[in-house]
C-alpha cells in the first residue's frame, strides 16, 4: 500500500492541505511563513495538493499539469533557512496531527517531509 492509499487518498490529502495553509494563515506563529505566499492561497492549495498526490505515490496530477517539479528551483525566489524550514514542518505536523492522521503514519510522514524540506534550504543563516 502506498503512504497515498494509507493516508484515505485524495479526499484526505485535500483535507491535510486545507488544513496546512488554514493553519498558515490564522496562526500568529506561522506569519514569517505566510508573508512569503501571495496574498491569496487558493493557488498555493491547489499546487500543494497536486503535488503531494504523487509524492505520496498516487496519481501525478503536478507532473501533468506542470512537467518535472524541479522544486528546489521553484524555490529559490524565497529566502529558506533552518527558521523558515521548521517553521514549515511545525505547520504540517500540527495539520497532520489535527486532520487525525494515525500516528505512525504520521510519524513517518514527518520524516519524508523533513527530507524535502532540509532540501529546499538556500540560505546559510537560521
Ligand atoms: C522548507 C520550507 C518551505 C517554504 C518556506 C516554502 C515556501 C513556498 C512558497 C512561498 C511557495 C510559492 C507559493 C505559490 O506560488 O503559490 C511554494 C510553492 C510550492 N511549494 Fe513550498 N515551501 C517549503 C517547503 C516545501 C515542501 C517540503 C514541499 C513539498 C513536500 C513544498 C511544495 C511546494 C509546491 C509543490 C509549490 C508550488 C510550486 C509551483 O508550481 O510554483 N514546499 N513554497
Amino acid at each position: 500500500m502506498t503512504p497515498f492509499e494509507a493516508l484515505g487518498g485524495e479526499p484526505r490529502v485535500r483535507a491535510l492541505v486545507e488544513r496546512f495553509y488554514d493553519l498558515m494563515d490564522l496562526e500568529p506563529g506561522f506569519a514569517p511563513l505566510r508573508e512569503l505566499h501571495p496574498s491569496v492561497l487558493e493557488g498555493s492549495r491547489d499546487k500543494l495538493f497536486w503535488y503531494l498526490c504523487g509524492w505520496l505515490g498516487g496519481p501525478q496530477h503536478y507532473v501533468q499539469r506542470f512537467g518535472h517539479p524541479r522544486l528546489r528551483a521553484r524555490h529559490l525566489p524565497f529566502s529558506i533557512g533552518i527558521r523558515e524550514r521548521d517553521l514549515w514542518l511545525a505547520c504540517m505536523h500540527r495539520a497532520l496531527r489535527e486532520v487525525g492522521v494515525e500516528a505512525g503514519l504520521a510519524d513517518a510522514l514527518q520524516e519524508s517531509f523533513f527530507n524535502t524540506a532540509d532540501w529546499m534550504r538556500n540560505r546559510e543563516e537560521p
